[in-house]
């Protein structure tokens, strides 16, 4: 047995349909192979969290919670991670701590064994609640950095928030590349700098966005990385994570051998290879998203490129687009350089597009407001003094954690509840209602009746 192998956590049941399936792989696609995932070797299945949740009430018809019980029904051995957005829960509003804390608990309960938990802004005031919950309901804490590119954004300062997380009790350190710009040598450096300055392991999650992914992981091998996150092929590669399969294969027999064997990943895509298509078939999706190197010069994703060029269409300003190109990054510079993923990026690229058409900073979305007075937690770097002052006039900017400011709100939301008429509803039911109101009460007044002679007997 390998003393130092690699451990692969495999994504197909989150990332890997969440970045190129629009999140529509139904629990049912599923339980067929989860025995034989469970007998591979992962060291997790990331199967739970990002926009599954949503994703389950809202297109599927499924409960989340169910399918989280049957995958731990069907998974006996293999550890079950989820992404969990710090204080945001799983949307983009941050949530009181008596919320984050009690989805914890239940999603702990409900069979999730590692909580991979971030902050969009780095902002570790943002992650205290969810890792601290997590280490009290006994799960595995991963704090993870998030990475970009920036001034800001510098081998250092990535140390010091993985330090900061260690610090709260994070288990393990996770380098999430949502954007798919760690490159491989910047890959190597961090990874060895975060290896010789802590001693959790570190974890390397990114995207194949720009095709640099794969020989990332390599570079980060080498560096000493001790988890990597794959997803089986045919949900593979272009937005998703890179192959699990090419990595058995190159480091089979090496030093950092998986021990995974490879013909049971071969049967594994073959499965997944039907469900691939047999998705794009019932929901219409183009499964086949080409990869995007432009994201390394413009650090966008392609996708709100040309969602940003159809917009200026729209506004017959099709003539400004090169200009919105370079507007961007001084955008993203003057409002303290956010990584540009959701939702920060379309803050961005709206204040950008506005500032090309109506004149810079005439009028201002109130995610920008939001952003600039601190109401995600600090920017990575300062907000620049006059756009500030433009924004906020004398006010203070918020100096305190966010969350604070939030009062209790299982409480409300469970009476909430019980007025749309589900005073029995679960603790899971009401965590549902909180994060997702509108979708939760459809799925209820499908799937739960209070009626205890109900006809259909749907309870
Ligand atoms: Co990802």
């Amino acid at each position: 047995m390998n003393k130092n192998p690699i451990k692969i956590v495999e994504t197909v049941l989150r990332d890997g349909h969440q970045s190129l399936a629009a999140t529509r792989m139904r629990t049912s696609d599923m339980i067929p192979v989860l025995r034989e995932m469970d007998n591979i070797g992962y060291y997790a299945l990331e199967a739970w969290g990002g926009a599954t949740f949503d994703a389950c009430l809202r297109f599927l018809d499924e409960d989340p919670w169910e399918r989280l019980r049957t995958i731990k029904k069907y998974v006996r051995k293999t550890p079950l991670q989820m992404l969990l957005r710090g204080q945001n829960i799983l949307g983009y509003n941050h949530y009181a701590d008596d919320v984050v804390r009690e989805f914890v608990f239940r999603s702990v309960d409900n069979g999730i064994d590692i909580i991979r938990i971030f902050d969009a802004l780095n902002d570790v005031r943002n992650l205290e609640c969810a890792m601290k919950a997590t280490k009290d309901a006994g799960a595995h804490a991963q704090g993870a950095i998030v990475y970009t590119i920036s001034p800001y954004h510098k081998n250092e300062d990535f140390l010091r928030v993985a330090q900061d997380l260690i610090d709260m009790g994070a288990d393990s350190i996770c380098i999430k590349d949502m954007a798919g710009l760690l490159s491989p040598y910047a890959a190597y450096d961090l990874v060895k700098t975060l290896k010789e300055k802590t001693s959790v392991p570190i974890n390397v999650h990114s995207h194949c966005t720009s095709a640099m992914a794969s020989m990332t992981y390599l570079k980060a091998i080498e560096a000493g990385a001790d988890i990597i996150d794959t997803a089986i092929s045919p949900f593979s590669r272009s937005t998703s994570q890179p192959a699990t399969e090419p990595f058995v294969y190159t480091l089979a027999g090496r030093e950092r051998d998986t021990g995974i064997d490879l013909q049971k990943l071969h049967s594994l895509a073959d499965y997944f290879n039907i469900v691939k298509l047999d998705l794009a078939k019932t929901f219409n999706l183009n499964t086949d998203i080409p990869v995007d190197p432009k994201v390394l010069t413009f650090q966008i994703p392609g996708g709100m490129l040309s969602n940003l060029l159809r917009q200026m269409k729209e506004q017959g300003a099709e003539d400004k687009y090169p200009e919105l190109l370079k507007e961007m990054p001084k955008v993203r510079a003057e409002l303290g350089y956010p990584p540009l993923v959701t939702p920060t990026s379309q803050s961005v690229g709206s204040m950008a597009a506005l500032n090309v058409t109506l004149g810079r900073y005439k009028m201002i979305p109130k995610e920008v407001k939001d952003l600039v007075r601190g109401k995600y937690g600090h920017t990575p770097g300062p907000i620049d003094p006059i756009i500030k002052k433009m924004i906020m006039g004398d006010e203070e900017p918020i100096g305190h954690r966010p969350a604070d400011d939030i009062p209790p709100q299982m409480e409300k939301m469970a009476k909430n509840l019980a007025e749309a008429g589900y005073p029995n509803a679960t603790k899971e039911d009401i965590l549902s209602y909180a994060l997702f109101p509108d979708v939760a009460l459809t799925y209820f007044g499908k799937h739960r009746c209070e009626n205890p002679v109900c006809p259909k007997n749907c309870k």
